[in-house]
């Protein structure tokens, strides 16, 4: 078992418009510092994400409570958004139990269905509240900061109907996740006994998809987390050395960061082969965009853009800009080595040229083909790309994919000159919203939003 990173065609030496050799094997100095930095922030215990594979407690604590609700629900409901909820969506679509091996036992797998809201649109939330039964259904409220909007407001909304269902709100059918000590949420737990599961302090929202914030959802349904967290283990000790040729993480980083500033490649693209994995990349696509998104001390903006995209689908779609379009892109595919399940594609009509060659081929050989020859194609027309192989796509590998891309944005964030564990850009937009909506403390953002030019019926039509 295993995760592999290829990056020959990031070089220069296989493909033209790539980095020069000379300038990558001069690089690994400048990632000892990188790496130096990233130990110091995670012996000074800022970085609690690096110890969340080997936090048995946490993990005891999920295991604990999804045991405990074993067979009581049919659904479970994740009541949150941004690192609350891709995070989730990420490993549902991954790895829920029917995806790898239990095809043949889905039916009777008995594990509750997982919706995740990740939005406040009224039609989704109605639509899905109005189906379930809310007694056999489970709501986890999941925010870090215990003060997010859009999840308060979905918390407020799901506790009326259970409310109205029972004759009175005792805090049933309900679960936190969220900070041990900090937020709104804690003292409600306390206050109505209702259970809460930790976030730790030290671990920020985009990187908490190893706490139970990705653990609760994963556990109960059937998802061995244990694996993921060892293989996001075995990953973070490949990523202790400071020899950046044996440090996947840094590598992806630093070749990310190098083709932004060298060659002007600031568009980093995250294409599996793989449907199982497309939500990872839209989770990737927050990790990278808010981490790494930001102005530095002396004013400058930085950071690359992500884009998620999906082999085979978008060689009909976007794969055309990838190739023609401007040469401001990396792309980094995640090939499949093996899958779960193949289907071998019949010969039939021999005399039909497009038809006869697929036959005695498989799926599973047609889309790895696919990859190879998309990332072949991308590197003949000078377009660096790079391809992490793994075996299969389950919890262990799915772990170590998390850790690679989480730790790779710590170094990202150093090398660009950055925080890469705050989002102050996200702040003004919701102070505007909490102005608009009343809340007391937006006074001084309600004067900023009202002296703001208003509409202007020239430039309308
Ligand atoms: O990465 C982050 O910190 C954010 O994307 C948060 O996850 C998001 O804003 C939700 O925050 P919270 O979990 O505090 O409700």
């Amino acid at each position: 078992m295993t995760i592999r990173l290829d990056y020959s065609n990031m070089i220069a030496t296989s493909v033209a418009g790539g980095l020069k050799a000379p300038s990558w094997t001069r690089s690994a100095k400048e990632f000892r510092s990188t790496h130096a930095e990233v130990q110091k922030l995670v012996a000074s215990g800022a970085l609690g994400f690096f110890g969340l594979p080997t936090d048995r407690r946490l993990l005891q604590q999920t295991i604990r409570y999804s045991a405990e609700v074993e067979g009581r629900y049919d659904d479970v409901v994740i009541l949150g958004i941004g690192g609350s909820a891709l995070g989730p969506i990420a490993l549902r679509t991954a790895l829920r139990p029917y995806s790898w091996n239990a095809i043949a036992s889905a039916q009777r797998s008995g594990f509750p269905r997982l919706h995740v809201l990740d939005n406040v649109d009224p039609e989704t939330i109605g639509a899905l509240l109005d189906r379930l039964d809310l007694a056999r259904t489970l709501f986890v409220v999941t925010s870090k900061s215990g003060g997010t909007a859009e999840t308060m407001a979905q918390f407020l909304i799901v506790r009326e109907r259970l409310a109205k269902a029972a004759g009175g709100w005792t805090g049933q059918n309900t679960v936190f996740v969220t900070d041990p000590e900090k937020g709104a949420l804690r003292p409600v737990a306390r206050k109505e006994d209702i259970d809460a599961l930790e976030i730790p302090a030290n671990v920020g929202g985009r990187f908490s998809v190893l706490s139970p914030v990705g653990l609760l959802p994963a556990a109960l349904i059937g998802i061995d987390v244990a694996a993921m967290l060892a293989g996001a283990e075995d990953m973070r000790v490949r990523c202790e050395t400071n020899v950046l040729a044996k440090n996947p993480a840094g590598c992806f980083a630093m070749l990310q960061w190098m083709a932004d500033r060298k060659l002007k490649k600031n568009i980093h693209v995250l294409m599996p082969y793989s449907d199982s994995l497309r939500d990872l990349a839209d989770w990737f696509v927050q990790l990278w965009a808010e981490s790494l998104g930001k102005i530095q001390p002396d004013g400058t903006s930085v950071g690359p853009t992500p884009l998620a995209a999906l082999g085979a689908t978008d060689q009909h779609s976007q794969v055309q800009l990838f190739m023609e379009g401007p040469k401001d892109k990396t792309v980094t595919f995640i090939a499949v080595r093996n899958r779960a399940v193949d289907l071998s594609i019949p010969a039939a009509y021999p005399e039909v040229p497009e038809l006869s060659y697929l036959g005695g081929h498989s799926l599973a050989e047609l889309i790895g083909v696919e990859q190879r020859a998309t990332a072949g194609a991308l590197a003949a027309r000078g377009r660096p790309n790079m391809t992490i192989e793994i075996d299969r796509v389950d919890p262990w590998h799915v772990g170590g994919l998390i850790m690679l891309f989480q730790i790779a944005t710590a170094y990202a964030g150093h090398l660009y000159g950055i925080d890469a564990f705050n989002q102050p850009g996200v702040e003004l937009g919701k102070q505007f919203a909490y102005a608009q909506l009343g809340r007391a403390d937006a006074e001084g953002a309600r004067r900023e939003w009202d002296a703001l030019p208003k509409p202007d019926p020239r430039w309308q039509v």
